[in-house]
């Protein structure tokens, strides 16, 4: 395998010292608790991205035949790369390719380099799967290690792992960074809610990590047994795999007393801990930059976009070898900032949305987050929502189904529904149905509402 081996990341040593009781949660990492990823001034970073660039696109043009054939058809090659810029004449690769090479197209080893296998469920047709070799796996220990200390997570600390196990990335991604941090693992996955309160109570957790749709849950879930979510030991929240908002992070924040921070990160890319926030600044993720190169592009015109611009997310991975991804668009839409907390590293702003997701309702862009903000500041209801977009007649038509909170009576319910009526009128500007609906009853998957169905394909 001709890829850099990535930096040896872990300063944390095997052994670590005693727990640091959680009074110290909220404030910044020391100094020497940066690994040496962290510890690169910019000329340092810049000059390992290069070097790591070179050898990725080298990997990914001798290993993988689509890579070949796409390089060769852009008139490009490996060599061709002589600084950072010049990776805006590669081709870009895209799901619709990893789902055309299913399942193992797309590995850049053989099989019996692989040691682990994850996969996303996809909304429709076949999954993408992605693929790490024990490097890979290592590298993605550390750099969700490193997200956690970001946080404000140290060894000693208990983690409570929400985010599913299984094929998906959030569980086993989160579990394995917990542990390289030297932090104790509670790997609760998704699911029987009451009882995750009730081990919550018992063990302690200094740390929660999952969905922030689930924490809502799980908070609804403490109030309904007759606990106040203040006084559990929970003090910060790493929370993502879906979008969310200032406005949620404030409820969470509110209702239970802890920081929320936010974690991105995609199965294609690597899994959770692409980028994270730090504690201590919280004001956007910081994008560790010596793993994962970040472009921002148009989605429209393919352009590469100044630091500062809005347009789609694009990744590039420095080090993997199973399976290296260039130029890899995520349909998620941010913008690149200057380092802040991480001085090197780049931060991206939360994301604002999706590509695919936004909708031109006559005219007029919507987002789901812009519906967010307006369900939020609506009593009664949770933000879990789902938008969908069907056709009557020859006019699209907007129906948005809300889940009530629990204990939320029909009066309240048809008011909540008016009440987003009217925000979302004034607020955004077109006409929406809204159903407010019983907890739990829109579908999810590993814990993710679909929030855009786009059903006018179907409709007469
Ligand atoms: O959701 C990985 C992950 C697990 C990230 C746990 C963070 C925590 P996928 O299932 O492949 O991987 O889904 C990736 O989820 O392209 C975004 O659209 C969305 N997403 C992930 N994190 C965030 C976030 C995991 N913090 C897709 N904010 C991505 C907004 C997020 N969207």
């Amino acid at each position: 395998m001709s890829v850099e081996p990535h930096p040896p990341a872990a300063v944390v040593p095997a052994v670590v010292p005693a727990a640091e009781p959680a009074p110290r949660l909220g404030e910044p990492l020391p100094a020497e608790l940066l690994d040496a990823g962290e510890r690169m001034d910019g000329p340092e970073l810049r000059a390992h991205q290069l070097t790591c660039l070179r050898a990725t696109l080298r990997h990914a043009y001798e290993q993988v035949e689509l890579y070949r054939r796409k390089f060769d058809a852009a008139g490009v090659g490996p060599q061709d790369c002589r600084s950072l810029a010049d990776l805006a004449r590669f081709p870009f690769t895209t799901k619709a390719d990893l789902r055309d090479s299913y399942p193992f197209g797309m590995f850049a080893v053989p099989m019996d380099q692989v040691r682990r296998l994850h996969a996303s469920s996809g909304t429709t047709g076949r999954p993408t799967v992605v693929g790490y070799t024990e490097q890979d796996l290592d590298m993605w220990a550390d750099v969700v290690a490193r997200s956690i200390r970001a946080a404000g997570g140290r060894p000693g600390h208990k983690v409570h792992i929400s985010y599913g196990y299984g094929l998906f990335t959030g569980g086993l991604g989160a579990h394995y960074g917990a542990e390289r941090a030297g932090c104790t693992v509670i790997p609760a996955s998704g699911g029987m809610t009451a009882r995750q309160v009730q081990i919550i109570q018992d063990f302690r957790p200094e740390i929660i990590m999952v969905t922030p749709s689930y924490m809502l849950t799980l908070l609804d879930e403490f109030e309904r047994q007759g606990i106040d979510p203040r006084s559990t030991s929970l003090r910060v929240g790493i929370f993502g795999a879906e979008p969310w908002t200032e406005a949620m992070r404030r409820e969470i924040e509110e209702r239970c007393d802890l920081h929320a921070v936010d974690i991105y990160g995609l199965s294609e890319v690597i899994g959770p801990g692409v980028a994270s926030e730090c504690v201590e600044t919280k004001d956007g993720l910081h994008i560790w930059e010596d793993q994962f190169y970040p472009e921002i592009v148009d989605p429209l015109t393919d352009a590469v976009m100044a630091q500062g611009e809005p347009g789609e997310l694009v990744f590039t991975s420095l080090t993997k070898q199973a399976l290296p991804v260039i130029r890899y668009r995520t349909r998620d839409l941010s913008r690149l900032l200057p380092g802040t907390a991480r001085p090197a590293f780049r931060r991206m702003e939360k994301i604002t949305g999706r590509c695919d997701d936004m909708i031109i309702l006559r005219g007029v862009n919507v987002f789901p987050s812009q519906i967010e903000e307006i369900v939020l500041r609506t009593a009664g209801v949770a933000p879990h929502f789902q938008i969908r977009l069907t056709r009557r007649g020859r006019m699209d038509h907007l129906a948005l189904d809300v889940e009530a909170r629990p204990g939320t009576g029909p009066d309240r319910r048809a008011a909540a529904a008016a009440e987003i009526v009217k925000g979302v009128k004034d607020g955004v500007g077109v006409t929406v149905e809204v159903a407010v609906v019983d907890p739990e009853t829109i579908e999810r998957s590993v814990g993710k509402i679909q929030r855009v169905r786009d059903l006018r394909a179907q409709a007469g």
